[in-house]
């Protein structure tokens, strides 16, 4: 079981100034529903019912957004507009525990899960990157909690990327494949072209079991000057197995404009409500 999640969500979001100024990045919205939430609701539809993020004084809205707001329901009561309550107060966020840990420091990923060390105590616990907006019948942490069952190990999302992205993401060399959990070999953060073990890139869903921690205490800082949670998953490496999983689904990189418009775009076209709508009008600007 799987009953923590982490959510890292400290960063400044400079790509996305200045929209990002006075809001944090992650409730920027696609259609109607800030990022960060459809990584919360995929959180607790595996059965999550704590999350911890690893944010900063500035995002106060990210607490805001996930408390209660009982004035707001009472006026929605008061006007007849009861149907919006659903989406005001979920149902589905009644019973969580949201907790909020200020990262004073901006020193990496790897820095950042392990201010959640103390809350996660021997709990093997889920880790999210809001940013990147999955879409799929199995939702990526489903398909992730397969294999941790199967292999009773951390396991890691990957996709398969382009030669050109390798040098953005962690990337794996994968070892034996056990149904559709492969064995991990090595892994390499945002390696050049030339030095990238695959084109098998993590993609940001983890399910880590707390050993984790032992070794992100003991990473020493990169080159930049932060501690990458990928050189953790190294080190953890020679101890234990850990595995990757194949996600299957769309996948949406939110953390670039591109990927954000284009997850704005699909989710559009998803939502029944004005899918009709634009595709007519993204046939007139054709
Ligand atoms: C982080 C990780 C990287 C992973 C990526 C997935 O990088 O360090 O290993 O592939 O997320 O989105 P970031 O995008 O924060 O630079």
């Amino acid at each position: 079981m799987v009953k923590i999640a982490v959510l890292p969500v400290a960063g400044l979001g400079t790509r996305f100034l200045p929209a990002s100024k006075a809001i944090p990045k992650e409730m920027l919205p696609i259609i109607d529903k800030p990022l960060i939430q459809y990584a919360v609701e995929e959180a607790i539809n595996i059965g999550v019912d704590e999350i911890i993020f690893i944010t900063s004084p500035e995002k106060y809205s990210i607490k805001k957004h996930f408390d209660k707001n009982i004035n707001f329901e009472d006026r929605l009561k008061n006007s007849g507009k009861i149907e919006m309550i659903k989406k005001l107060n979920p149902e589905i966020f009644s019973g969580i525990k949201f907790h909020y840990i200020d990262q004073k420091e901006q020193k990496g990923l790897g820095h950042a899960i392990l201010h959640a060390e103390e809350l996660v105590g021997e709990n093997t616990f889920a880790v999210l990157l809001p940013d990147d907006l999955f879409f799929s019948a199995e939702s990526c942490l489903d398909q992730l909690l397969n294999s941790h069952q199967e292999t009773n190990s951390s396991v890691i999302a990957v996709n398969k990327v382009s030669k050109e992205d390798v040098h953005k993401y962690g990337v794996i060399s994968p070892g034996v494949i056990k149904n559709k959990s492969i064995q991990i070999e090595d892994i390499v953060e945002k390696p050049s072209l030339d030095d990238a073990p695959s084109d098998i890139a993590v993609c940001g869903r983890y399910i880590f079991k707390p050993t984790i921690f032992k070794f992100l205490k003991t990473t020493k800082f990169d080159k930049s000057g932060e501690i990458q949670l990928t050189d953790a998953i190294k080190a953890l490496l020679e101890e234990e197995e850990v595995y990757a999983r194949m996600y299957e689904g769309e996948k949406y990189d939110c953390g670039s404009k591109k990927g954000f418009v284009h997850a704005t775009i699909a989710l559009a076209l998803k939502d029944k409500s004005i899918s009709k709508d634009i595709k007519k009008i993204i046939k007139e600007i054709i």
